[in-house]
């Protein structure tokens, strides 16, 4: 099986999300399916295809530290951090409601290898250089200061460290955009500017030398390391 494949099939712990936030990023509600489909123009093996990709980097065997920024609820990255019992894991993100949820699912779930951290991807509270990995699913749209971001991310990961993820990029749907603006951007839940496919792929090329960029309609996944 590969690893994309190993990584879907972890989805099926997940259950039935519920609550909006988890049914729309999964595609797993009525609401999530319509905004899915209306929003991303992505169905849910489309949006599998991205989260699978957003992984795909980290080995089956991975024992290592491993950052995760932003956890969010969870709802993507728990099914594949229990898959990991070997893993040191750190969840961190700026919201504590958000990750009440996420910690509250990792507790459902059994897991017990992954700490909690409220904190700023802007500034993180880590030393240089203390990670094997960082995962990034969904944060570049939504954090404020990119630029910070892009800089604590690779400050805090290992020489040789995997760095990992996905997020929406504008260009490759206009339909998507036209949504983006009337609707993220007004409400605060993203924040320009956003990248485009080939500008991510030159920031992560000049940042990290190789990279494996591509695209799920809007949502671009990366694999890269340090
Ligand atoms: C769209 S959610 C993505 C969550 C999760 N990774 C997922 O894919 O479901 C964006 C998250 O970014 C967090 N966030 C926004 N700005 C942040 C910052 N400066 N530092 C850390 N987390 C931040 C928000 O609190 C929110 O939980």
């Amino acid at each position: 099986m590969s690893r994309k494949d190993e990584i879907k099939s972890a989805y099926k712990s997940l259950g039935n999300a519920h609550g909006f936030y988890d049914g729309m990023m999964t595609g797993t509600t009525l609401p999530g399916r319509m905004i899915l489909k209306g929003v991303w123009r992505m169905t849910r093996k489309d949006a599998l295809e991205y989260q699978a990709g957003a992984f795909e980097a980290i080995p089956a065997d991975f024992k290592g530290k491993l950052l995760e920024v932003p956890v969010g609820t969870g709802v993507l990255s728990m099914p594949v951090w229990k898959t990991l019992p070997e893993a040191e894991i750190t969840c961190l993100d700026y919201s504590e409601k958000m990750m009440a949820s996420a910690r509250s699912r990792a507790a459902e779930m059994g897991i017990s290898n992954v700490a909690f951290r409220q904190g700023d991807v802007g500034a993180l509270p880590f030393a240089d250089e203390s990670f094997d990995a960082v995962v990034s699913l969904n944060g570049f749209h939504a954090f404020p200061d990119k630029e910070a971001a892009y800089r604590e991310t690779y400050r805090v990961l290992k020489p040789g460290g995997i760095f990992c993820g996905c997020f929406y990029v504008k260009g490759c749907n206009a339909h998507t955009d036209k949504r983006i603006r009337q609707f993220y951007i007004k409400r605060g839940f993203f924040t320009e500017p956003f990248e485009t496919l080939e500008s991510l792929r030159t920031r992560l090329e000049g940042l990290y030398g190789e990279a494996k960029v591509y695209n799920v309609q809007s949502i671009a996944v990366f694999q890269c390391r340090k």
